[in-house]
């Protein structure tokens, strides 16, 4: 979603916002723009990716030391060169680029109208930076106090960036609800949606928090909450490296990201789990255990395939802890008044942090007395400083719009948390424990395996990429990553695409089937086996198209399977960290067929930042 990078210092700010912009790509976006300020103010935006923008200024005067970009997804009004930011003020005085919803950008609107004001384009920004413009202008204030008058008066989400022409050093900048962070370096400034576009100039940044503004200039960066009173800024340094925001000679983010898998979860593991000691380190989940443990139910919330994870481990967690879980989509449950009660305990999952739903959800929730358990991947991020208490995936920057090595992340987390809590509540047996434990350990290594098959799936997906349409079909712990492995094909390939437990099947899909219809059973070895099985049958009986995933050693299943692709055995409770990513690896494969961009698909952001 929206994307915004700021420079203020000696350097040229043009070559650094736009490579900025292009890091903050993967966010998904349709038009972009610079605002650069030099004697005059200069704003350029196109419709379109950035690279249109780069090839519209050759030959154009980009010289400036500030400035600030922009990566727009289309919310109020259409993608064009006129609704992309910058946008200028009535007077052309000032530039602002803003990600977020102004929700009651109708009557301030109607107020500047009133006012004698019009406007060029239809968004939402306009509306606030014209409302800014004019409080300026009627109390003959300086800009920061217009912005905090201003601010005072909206409602909704934003991060704003402003640039005054008569003002050539500094940058105003605010947020509420939608991400920002400063890059501190010698004598310049660097502001963004995410650290991607900061990393390769400093480490040292500061996360700028709800309600404050920023007044940042090339040598001083100061904080400010609404009501004027300084905040001392808190500096952390940022630990991911240059090279993880790469692509490292692979072909695309997403396909490097599935190859990470076996280092990622290892990472996720590593430090927490000692299979042989028989113990999980997470001092998130020790610090709150007897809450934890004596909960009266839990609730994940969480949006995508966050919210697939948070499906798998309610039946971890209720099969392990005997605690009653419910999984809710993270937009139903903040807009319909849900019951928290005391005792019970929020687990948010969300790779980014700062999905907006999710964020006010869990906002809600808090203020209701519920302890909020933050599973997140982006340190730092706004979830993350919400929650009471977490464990962070430690999956690396995911670029790709489509999730994949934050999944199997959060799926690490939460069969860790599972096994600690049912430990500590004496729900599991010991050498259950010890076993699921030593399963654990062995996962990194299992996907590693499943990878260096991945030229099986590349084969199957040519062979079914022009289907209209597929479906998916799994049961119990399994049937989570049919849901996931639909999702990820009608994202990357543009498929329509279904998940369904398998035994449902029954009760509508069925109709759909005949020679054409391709049906992927997620149907490794478990418990309900036998089952699924059943339902092979019934779509081949049907001229239906079987494309299976099985567990090595399965004789049976090929026998009733167009295609086959087999993973490596595991615990039923274990077996989604691995069956995912065959569903990931067909999906890419089918998209990269199809001639998609499967790291930017079309209509979809990485970071949902509005609601
Ligand atoms: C977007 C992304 C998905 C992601 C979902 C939730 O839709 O495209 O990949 O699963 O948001 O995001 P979160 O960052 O909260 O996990």
């Amino acid at each position: 979603m929206c994307g915004i990078v700021g420079y203020t210092g000696t350097k040229q700010a043009y070559p650094i916002i736009l490579k900025g912009l292009k890091r903050l790509e993967y966010r998904g976006y349709d038009s972009s723009g610079v605002a650069l300020l030099d004697k005059t103010l200069k704003v350029f935006k196109k419709k379109g990716k950035v690279a249109e923008l780069e090839e519209s200024l050759i030959g154009q005067d980009v010289q400036a030391h500030i400035g600030i970009g922009h990566t727009r997804w289309a919310t109020h009004g259409e993608p064009s060169d006129r609704n992309a930011h910058p946008h200028q003020s009535a007077s052309g005085r000032l530039a602002m680029i803003h990600n977020g919803i102004i929700e009651n950008y109708a009557q301030l609107k109607r107020e500047l109208i009133n006012n004698g004001y019009s406007f060029t384009s239809d968004t939402d920004t306009e509306v606030l930076l014209n409302f800014i413009e004019d409080i300026q202008h009627n109390n003959e204030c300086s800009l920061e106090e217009a912005v905090r008058i201003a601010l005072k008066r909206v409602t909704g989400a934003y991060c704003i960036l402003l640039i005054d022409a008569q003002d050539p050093e500094t940058i105003i900048a605010a947020r509420k609800g939608s991400p920002l962070v400063i890059g501190i370096g010698k004598g310049e400034h660097f502001l963004a949606s995410d650290a991607s576009p900061i990393i390769e100039y400093t480490k040292e940044v500061v996360y700028v928090n709800d309600y404050e503004l920023a007044i940042v200039k090339p040598d001083e960066l100061i904080l400010k909450n609404l009501g004027n009173e300084k905040v001392t800024p808190f500096i952390t340094k940022l630990d991911m490296e240059l090279a993880a925001i790469e692509k490292g000679g692979y072909e695309h983010f997403m396909i490097k990201e599935i190859f990470e898998q076996p280092e990622t979860i290892y990472d996720c593991l590593r430090g927490r789990l000692d299979a042989a000691a028989g113990t999980i380190t997470m001092s998130g989940v020790e610090n709150n255990i007897e809450q934890l443990i004596s909960a009266s139910r839990i609730v994940i919330v969480a949006c995508g395939t966050s919210w697939h994870a948070g499906l798998i481990a309610e039946y971890v967690i209720e099969e392990l802890c005997r605690i009653p879980v419910e999984v809710e989509y993270a937009s139903e449950f903040r807009y319909r008044n849900p019951i928290i009660n005391k005792g019970d305990v929020i687990i948010a999952i969300s790779q980014s942090g700062e999905t907006a739903d999710t964020l006010v959800a869990l906002e809600r929730a808090k203020a209701q007395g519920a302890l909020i358990f933050g599973v997140v991947n982006a340190v730092g991020s706004s979830i993350a400083r919400l929650s009471h208490a977490g464990a962070y995936t430690h999956s690396g920057p995911e670029i790709g719009v489509a999730s994949t090595k934050a999944f199997t992340g959060q799926l690490a987390i939460l069969n860790m948390m599972a096994l600690k809590m049912a430990k500590a509540k004496g729900t599991i047996a010991d050498e259950y424990y010890r076993k699921l434990l030593a399963e654990l350990q062995d996962i990194p290594e299992k996907v590693g395996a499943i990878l260096k098959n991945a030229g099986e799936l590349k084969i199957i997906a040519e062979k079914y990429k022009n289907a209209s349409d597929f479906l998916f079909l799994g049961r119990g712990y399994n049937f989570p990553i049919a849901l996931e492995g639909a999702l990820k094909l009608k994202e990357i390939s543009y498929i329509h695409a279904e998940g369904y437990p398998a035994a449902e099947m029954k009760h509508g899909p069925i109709a759909l089937v005949d020679e054409n219809l391709p049906v992927v059973f997620v149907a490794t070895k478990d418990s309900y086996h036998e089952k699924i099985v059943s339902n092979m049958q019934e779509i081949k009986a049907r001229k239906g198209k079987v494309i299976s995933i099985i567990t090595e050693g399965d004789t049976v299943s090929p026998g009733l399977s167009n295609d086959v692709f087999a993973i490596p055995p595991a615990d039923e409770l274990l077996a989604p960290m691995l069956s995912v990513i065959p569903m990931q690896l067909l999906s890419y494969y089918v998209g990269v067929a199809k001639g998609i961009d499967v790291d930017k698909p079309r209509n979809l952001a990485k970071s949902v930042t509005v609601e």
